[in-house]
């Protein structure tokens, strides 16, 4: 493995996430959508830097097909806790690829009538999108690595380390 962002990097990223995120949404309460297991430390440092009212909350979505990447089907479960109607979300990913868990989760909260939608993702793998997606605010652009750390695992390890690294 070798360091691809070094946590103070991280962090100094995420300060600044969370800063234009209060600015965009000033005088407004903001529900915060994890999505599971990938985002908790994201979401975690993330909501402690926003300067508005925050409520959070967690869903859980599963792909199937090889271990390091996503194949085109994506299932919630375990669903949200809360009624997103009327209020204002923002889906927190770790990572988006190929573009397929995050088109599918915002479709599927999008029906639920939400006063607005965004997304953030802490890093962006932007050349290998199968289905267009645009999030609304991005950490990094990274190239094709499969990274690790900062939430983000292999076989279930490494989602403790502070940095985000590239596995050779
Ligand atoms: P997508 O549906 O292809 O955009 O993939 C998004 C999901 O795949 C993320 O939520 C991650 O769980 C996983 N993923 C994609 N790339 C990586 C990586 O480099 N390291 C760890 N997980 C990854
Ligand atoms: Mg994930």
């Amino acid at each position: 493995m070798r360091i691809l962002i070094p946590e103070e990097e991280v962090q100094r990223r995420v300060r600044s996430l969370a800063r234009k995120i209060s600015r965009d949404f000033a005088g407004k309460e903001l529900l915060l959508v994890g999505i599971l297991k990938g985002s908790f430390i994201f979401l975690a440092d993330l909501a402690r830097r926003m300067s508005i009212p925050v409520k959070v909350d967690f869903i859980r979505l599963a792909s199937y097909g090889a271990r390091t990447q996503s194949s085109g089907k994506v299932e919630i479960t375990k669903d949200l806790e809360t009624s997103v109607r009327g209020k204002d979300v923002l889906i927190v990913e770790d990572i988006i690829d190929t573009g397929v868990t995050l088109n599918y989760l915002f479709r599927r909260l999008r029906a639920r009538r939400p006063r607005s939608l965004r997304t953030v993702a802490l890093l962006d793998k932007r050349g290998r999108r199968k289905v267009p997606f645009q999030v609304d605010y991005v950490g990094f652009t990274i190239d094709n690595h499969f990274v690790v750390g900062y939430g983000l695992d292999c076989n279930e390890e490494y989602r403790n380390l502070s940095g985000i690294y590239a596995v050779k």
